[in-house]
């Protein structure tokens, strides 16, 4: 049984088979529309959404499946103070795969080590987003032609932002990414996204504070919202929230083919003005997002017996403590810590559920 926690659960292959797949149900609906026909997929969503849940609900309809949906920890038992395992491990008896947001980190992987159905990440807190991932992955192929060969801005919050981490984690698997960090010092990406992923692959990346001069280089430009139910501090949100703004007038510095991509909801990081030159792709990206969801969930629920490319239970270290806060470890009592060793020299480990580090 396959689990989606992180995008680098799938491998490349698989990825491009994700997109063909996507490219074909774009192409030929009808083919699709019984395709999970008496399946239920389970959607909860104990954080808001609008795009991620709706698009898994109607990708799931358009196979031919059923939907069963929880919103919100105040109407499921998540309010009484039921722990995440168990909740997946009542949720199996009902579905046939899960999809699941929740805002803590390692939710998901908490959740698919007792669900007996395959789980996928719908975000943890501000850790992973891997199938907005392959939405960006879908849109930019269908913009571009390419995945390899992209030179690909970052605009905001990096610190708190997950489909920013996802979707680094994965384009450092293709030839000659160039990745620009554009953000304010203190949304800068966090360490075990530049150390771990980027240096870790070889990519070449530099972290700027200002747009415009980053513009004229860029293939894809990937604005984000400054996540404000990420801070500790009401006053640093409103310090920073107007870090960025792209106007059309901006737009005149960049390449003419130049795709726009944003996961969306839009704050006011992109003015309504750009919404209409042929540049701008995230509505075009929201489409994509149910087409590849629906490849996904074909995938999960015919494939037989494909391990997860990521071993995470593999030499696994106990009696360290995880103090992220924001971590799944930090309001679930019940779950045993547990640690990975990343670099034995310099004795640094990282939390299996939230990747914190801890140095020994
Ligand atoms: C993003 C998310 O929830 O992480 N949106 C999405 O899934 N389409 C981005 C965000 O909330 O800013």
């Amino acid at each position: 049984m396959r689990n989606i926690i992180d995008v680098v659960d799938l491998s490349k292959d698989e990825i491009k088979e994700l997109i063909e797949t996507a490219l074909d149900i774009i192409e030929n609906p009808k083919k699709y529309s019984t395709s999970c026909a008496g399946k239920k997929l389970a959607t909860l969503f104990f954080e808001p959404s609008t795009r991620t849940r709706l698009s898994f609900e109607a990708a799931m309809y358009e196979l031919g499946g059923n939907v069963l949906s929880v919103t919100g920890s105040d109407t499921s038992s998540a309010s009484k103070g039921e722990s995440v395992s168990d909740t997946a491990k009542v949720v199996s008896c009902y579905a046939d795969i899960i999809a699941m947001r929740h805002p803590k980190e390692g939710s998901a992987y908490v959740a698919s080590r007792s669900a007996s159905v395959p789980v996928i990440n719908a975000g943890d807190g501000g850790h992973c987003h891997p199938t907005q991932t392959l939405t960006d992955l879908l849109t930019i192929y269908r913009q571009k032609g390419r995945l390899d060969n992209i030179t690909i801005g970052f605009c905001g919050d990096l610190k708190y932002g997950r489909t920013v981490h996802s979707l680094i984690n994965a384009l450092s698997r293709y030839d000659n990414i160039k990745v620009v960090l554009i953000s304010p010092e203190e949304l800068r990406l966090p360490g075990y996204m530049r150390y771990g992923v980027l240096d870790k692959n070889n990519v070449s990346y530099r972290e700027v504070s200002d747009l415009e001069s980053a513009l004229k280089e860029l293939d894809v430009l990937y604005m984000t919202r400054i996540q404000q139910e990420r801070f500790a501090s009401r006053e640093e949100y409103l310090r920073l929230k107007d870090s960025y703004v792209l106007t059309a007038e901006k737009l005149s510095l960049a390449k003419s083919d130049l795709a726009i991509l944003h996961p969306l909801p839009r704050v006011n990081e992109i003015s309504v003005d750009v919404d209409k030159d042929p540049r701008a792709c995230y509505f075009k990206q929201v489409l994509n997002g149910k087409y590849i969801r629906m490849a996904l969930i074909l995938k999960l629920l015919t494939e037989k017996d494909s391990p997860s490319l990521l071993q995470r239970d593999e030499s696994l270290i106990k009696g360290i403590k995880c103090e992220n806060p924001r971590c799944i470890t930090s309001t679930e009592q019940e779950i045993e810590h547990l640690f990975k060793l990343v670099d034995k020299e310099k004795g640094i480990y990282r939390c299996v559920y939230c990747e914190a580090k801890v140095e020994k």
